[in-house]
């Protein structure tokens, strides 16, 4: 049996000037596993430069994790992933780097 994988892409704002730069990762994909602990493991194991918020609650209430994901805004902490992501971050607040933002 072969390990299902899914296709994550982020979005990285290295730089708040300039567009964004697309970054490609094939991650196993596991029902149930949330957006945010991928975004852990992406960190932990390939690249401990991608910048993202942290939980806080870790059970959607406090709203520090939120993404765009596919398009939507999302608490990454309570979204489940999916097969093809597409990691942004959210929209209506200042970049701080990558899907991290300043919230208010
Ligand atoms: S960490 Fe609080 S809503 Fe996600």
């Amino acid at each position: 049996m072969t390990t299902p994988y899914a296709r994550v892409m982020i979005i990285r704002r290295d730089d708040p000037a300039q567009p964004g730069r697309k970054q490609i990762f094939r991650v196993p994909f596991v029902p149930g596993k949330t957006v945010q602990q991928v975004l852990m493991e992406l960190f932990q194991d390939r690249d401990r430069t991608l910048a993202f918020r942290r939980y806080r609650c870790n059970r959607g209430v406090c709203g520090a994790c939120v993404v765009k994901v596919n398009g939507k805004p999302r608490l990454a902490c309570s979204t489940p992933m999916t097969r093809n992501m597409i990691l942004e971050p959210a929209e209506g607040h200042p970049g701080i780097k990558d899907l991290a933002v300043e919230l208010g």
